[in-house]
């Protein structure tokens, strides 16, 4: 990998930063509409979604709090493990307040679908789920998700949060990523 650029690394260019910037201010606009009035408490989930969240909580004009939750997934292999466990907890309590979840990709859904139930039951006021990408075609759970960046192929991307052996994260675009680089 030595010597390479990021870019030769990218087999394809799967969603332009001008897109994702476009469907992001999309959804705030949703998001903004359909909490009018109320505030929103963003739980953003380590690491992935940082960069979903962060743009889009700059977006939304209705008041926002937010805070991070970790759990272990898929560790540095693209395939699922199903081990899922908290490896950071939420810093404040959730109980009656308008939370909204926010993911960068659900793919079998097993992990979203852990952490709804774990939100729920600290009682939150309502729970809506925004996912910046969805690969529906490899979902194993039945999940309800409220807000959609995008749905895309069975492909492994990488980049606007979304890692592989944690790099690429820094990337304005999504990427697949050649298959030489985790092969
Ligand atoms: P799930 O539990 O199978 O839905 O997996 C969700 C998690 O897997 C996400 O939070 C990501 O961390 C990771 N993941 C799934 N697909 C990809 C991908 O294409 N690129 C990078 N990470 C992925």
């Amino acid at each position: 990998m030595e010597g390479k650029t990021i870019n030769n690394q990218i087999k394809k260019v799967l969603i332009s930063e001008e897109q994702i910037q476009n469907r992001v201010s999309e959804l705030a606009k949703e998001i903004n509409r359909d909490y009018s009035g109320k505030k929103i408490h963003l739980v953003s989930i380590l690491k992935g979604a940082t960069i979903f969240a962060s743009d889009l909580m700059r977006k939304l004009e209705v008041p926002v709090t937010i805070d991070f939750i970790s759990v272990s997934s898929y560790g540095n292999s693209t395939e699922s493990s199903g081990v899922v466990r908290i490896i950071k907890d939420l810093d404040h309590p959730i109980e009656g307040r308008e939370i909204l979840l926010v993911e960068d990709i659900v793919d079998t859904g097993l992990t979203l679908k852990y952490i709804q139930g774990i939100l729920l039951a600290h009682k939150p006021k309502s729970l809506k789920t925004c996912v910046f990408l969805d690969k529906y075609e490899r979902r194993q759970v039945d999940l309800k998700i409220d807000y959609t960046g995008f749905i895309i192929p069975n492909e492994f991307v990488v980049g606007y949060g979304l890692d592989f052996a944690e790099r690429y994260r820094n990337l304005t675009f999504l990427g697949i990523l050649k298959e030489d680089e985790y092969t």
